[in-house]
């Protein structure tokens, strides 16, 4: 009985006309800006992936015989896959952003970081003079902002904190800032906006947000920028879902970046698994560009096996996907207590 249910509604989520429609002029969109990209070299190869990707998932049995004979050549090769959301469309950006947090939401997927990330606070405002500061790289729509944010307020945690947001997606302010306009206008938090930070400015956002409680700064600035600020500028770094955008040399920088950054990094982020590649698809089947986020991810996600190789202390979970946390501290640099 359950399965027959479980048929009906995956149809009745699949097949509706006007849906089959809406979806049909997205994927023809979204071709016609992949082939507007063609003809510039810096862009020629990642376009062919997307179109070859846009085309075959037209139908159920484009995309299946894709998964089968294209996907694992692509996994054997995965440097050179590059995601529509990191392609120069903020249509596509913003629209992928903004699923991603629904999912975020209504699957849970950040209660793990988030939880780690409230308990690191609540250790520095004991250890801490002066405001808590903590960078987000790679940010997006800053839907995990917003859970802290709500958590802490719901919490009553009364200690200054500013969160320093980095992203160089310009959809992604747009996402974030909609999403904040209610705790703004309640006076629970006060946004700023920068596209560079420099020591100077640090300090002065410092010592304003000194008597303010919750402040937000977004930066709109490649994270690779911030590598002119003072060492351990910040209390915490942390990134979700960050470091399958970048190649390994650009994994290893960022790693760098962070120690430099702060004493301590926190990241999460998803690991390759088929049964979830399937499972994923049936969810995202409704809106392609989010499709192609979540596969191309997934296909650029570490294994379980290569996460273990890379010997890093990370805890991995099924909540209800597949991903792992990392809490990382400085080489060298003594080892806080977990106490919160
Ligand atoms: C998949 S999104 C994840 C967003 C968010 N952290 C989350 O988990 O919902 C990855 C984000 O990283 C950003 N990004 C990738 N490389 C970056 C870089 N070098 N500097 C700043 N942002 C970067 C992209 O623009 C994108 O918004």
């Amino acid at each position: 009985m359950a399965a027959i249910l479980g048929s009906i509604a995956g149809l009745t989520y699949l097949v509706p006309y006007k849906r089959t429609h809406r979806r049909r002029a997205e994927i023809k969109e979204i071709l016609t800006d992949l082939k507007s990209l063609e003809s510039q070299p810096n862009y020629q190869e990642a376009a062919k992936i997307n179109i070859e990707f846009f085309r075959a998932i037209r139908s159920p049995f484009g995309y299946l015989w894709w998964l089968i004979f294209r996907a694992p050549n692509l996994r054997r090769n995965r440097t050179k896959l590059v995601e529509l959301i990191d392609l120069p469309f903020p249509k596509w950006q913003k629209e992928v952003l903004e699923t991603l947090s629904w999912f975020e939401v209504w699957m849970r997927l950040l209660v793990p970081i988030r939880e780690r990330i409230i308990q690191e606070l609540a250790r520095l405002k004991k250890t801490k003079q002066g405001p808590i500061v903590v960078a987000s790289i790679g940010c997006g729509g800053m839907e995990l902002e917003r859970q802290i944010i709500y958590q802490l307020i719901r919490r009553r945690f009364d200690a200054p904190v500013i969160f320093i947001g980095v992203d160089y997606a310009p959809a992604s302010f747009e996402v974030a800032t909609a999403k904040f306009k209610n705790l703004t206008a309640k006076g629970l938090v006060e946004i700023r906006t920068a596209s560079h930070l420099g020591n100077a400015a640090l300090n002065k956002l410092k010592a304003e947000a000194a008597n303010r409680k919750l402040m937000l700064v977004f930066l709109k600035a490649d994270a690779f920028n911030l590598k002119g600020l003072a060492e351990d500028s910040f209390d915490l770094v942390y990134h979700t879902r960050l470091r399958h955008h970048l190649t390994l040399k650009q994994g290893r920088n960022l790693d760098k970046l962070a120690s430099h950054l702060a004493p301590r990094l926190i990241e999460l982020d998803d690991l390759f698994s088929i049964p979830e590649i399937i499972i994923i698809s049936i969810f995202t089947w409704r809106f392609p560009a989010v499709l192609n986020g979540a596969i191309f991810s997934y296909l650029k996600d570490f294994s379980k096996k290569e996460l273990l190789a890379q010997k890093w202390e990370a805890e991995c979970s099924r909540k209800p996907f597949s991903c792992y946390l990392r809490v990382r501290d400085k080489p060298g640099s003594a080892k806080h207590g977990d106490g919160a």
